[in-house]
């Protein structure tokens, strides 16, 4: 098993990380409360949640589980969740515990944010992008009809326990999401770690063990890292959102089609293109960054829209200062930078010569 700690003072939490850690989980959190809420969905409480109930004994136990997708992660299940707290009488000691991916991380952590003032929070994330990006750094969430995580709390967790075992059950396409996440931290931190996804593309998609467990880790290390150094985002945890802004104007136009982490897949290739149209990258660097993201089956070309439609949905983007559009451009395999972006005919160049680039390999 291997220990990273996020330090954060007296905040600082450690992630765990290793093989069939739900059986530790008393040895793991050995301060947990007696009275616990598990917060799950419906798709992974049949495959966890008793192997879970079993390793935190017998205190007073109780468990929520919503439905699955993005749209759960709701106001009115935020409410639901806060009704069963309060039927239970769980007090300010309580502590609550997300078990699965994002969405349940998010909205889990909302609700340990702000029940009483906020109580106990605990991450077992099981997907693979909660693994190396949601579950850590405690940003917390809901959505509201008027717009992505409009609602939320940085509240950071106690401790996040990653189970690398429960990967296996992941579907492929949420298990390539992930990876989009995973290549993140190699372009905007890491050219070594790049490197290294370049060599082993083939056994992260294979899901072979020891490549997981490494990716895993390292992405965790630069999480941890990125966020003690800017817990709220004032200036070098933006860059964490590299091909984000590209990708949720794909995920908003085409939610029901397009998973969060494609989006941001197809984004990065944009935001690469765009720099490489500045000479501001090398031909070889975005083309590496092309590459790898296809090798690791994940989309570079988005999906056609009028410029109009970009702009709009790029424009909602939290990033957006003044009226002024902010993007997170790579310079290098390795580097990137937050940067204003009042051209949009260059926006507008980077989507569709990448779209034609791409087109023209594929
Ligand atoms: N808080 C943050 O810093 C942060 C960062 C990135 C993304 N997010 C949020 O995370 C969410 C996306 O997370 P996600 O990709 O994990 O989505 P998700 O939680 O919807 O999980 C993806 C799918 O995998 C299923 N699943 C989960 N674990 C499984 C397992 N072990 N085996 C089989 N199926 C399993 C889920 O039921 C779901 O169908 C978005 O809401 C996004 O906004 C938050
Ligand atoms: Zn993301």
């Amino acid at each position: 098993m291997q220990c990273i700690t996020v330090g954060l003072d007296e905040r600082s939490y450690p992630i765990y990380i290793g093989r069939d850690l739900f059986a530790q989980l008393s040895r793991l959190l050995p301060q947990l409360p007696n009275q616990i809420l598990i917060v799950t969905n419906q798709i992974v409480a049949p495959l966890y949640l008793e192997q879970v109930q079993q390793a935190l004994g017998d205190g007073q136990l109780v468990t929520h589980i919503i439905g699955d997708g993005e749209g759960e992660k709701s106001l009115h299940n935020y409410q639901h969740i806060m009704d069963t707290l309060i039927a239970h009488s769980f007090n300010r000691d309580c502590a609550v515990i997300a078990l699965g991916g994002g969405v349940v991380g998010d909205l889990a952590g909302f609700v340990a944010a702000t029940y009483q003032r906020g109580v106990d929070f605990y991450q077992i994330p099981t997907t693979l992008l909660a693994q190396v990006d949601s579950s850590v750094g405690g940003k917390t969430a809901v959505n509201h009809p008027g717009g992505k995580n409009l609602i939320g709390a940085f509240y950071q967790p106690r401790a996040v326990i990653i189970d690398t075992d429960c990967l296996a059950t992941l579907t492929d396409r949420d298990y390539a999401c992930g990876l989009a996440e995973v290549i993140k931290y190699g372009i905007i931190h890491d050219a070594q770690f790049f490197e290294w996804l370049e060599a082993h593309s083939q056994d992260l998609i294979q899901r072979e063990p020891q490549a997981v467990a490494y990716a895993v880790r390292r992405s965790c290390e630069i999480k941890a890292e990125i966020v003690a150094a800017d817990e709220r985002e004032q200036n070098q945890r933006a860059l964490l959102n590299l091909g984000h802004t590209f990708g949720h104007a794909i995920e908003a136009s085409h939610y029901d089609s397009w998973h969060h982490g494609e989006a941001v897949a197809a984004g990065t290739a944009i935001a690469a293109e765009f720099m490489r149209q500045q000479d501001e990258l090398s031909d070889q660097d975005a083309e590496r960054i092309r590459r790898l993201l296809q090798a690791c089956n994940l989309p570079v070309v988005a999906p056609s829209m009028p410029l109009s439609q970009w702009q709009d949905y790029m424009q909602r983007d939290k990033k957006v200062k003044a009226g002024q559009l902010r993007l997170v451009l790579p310079t290098a395999i390795g580097a990137a930078c937050l940067r204003t972006v009042t051209d949009w005919d260059r926006v507008a160049s980077a989507i569709s010569a990448c779209n034609s680039a791409c087109n023209e390999h594929d």
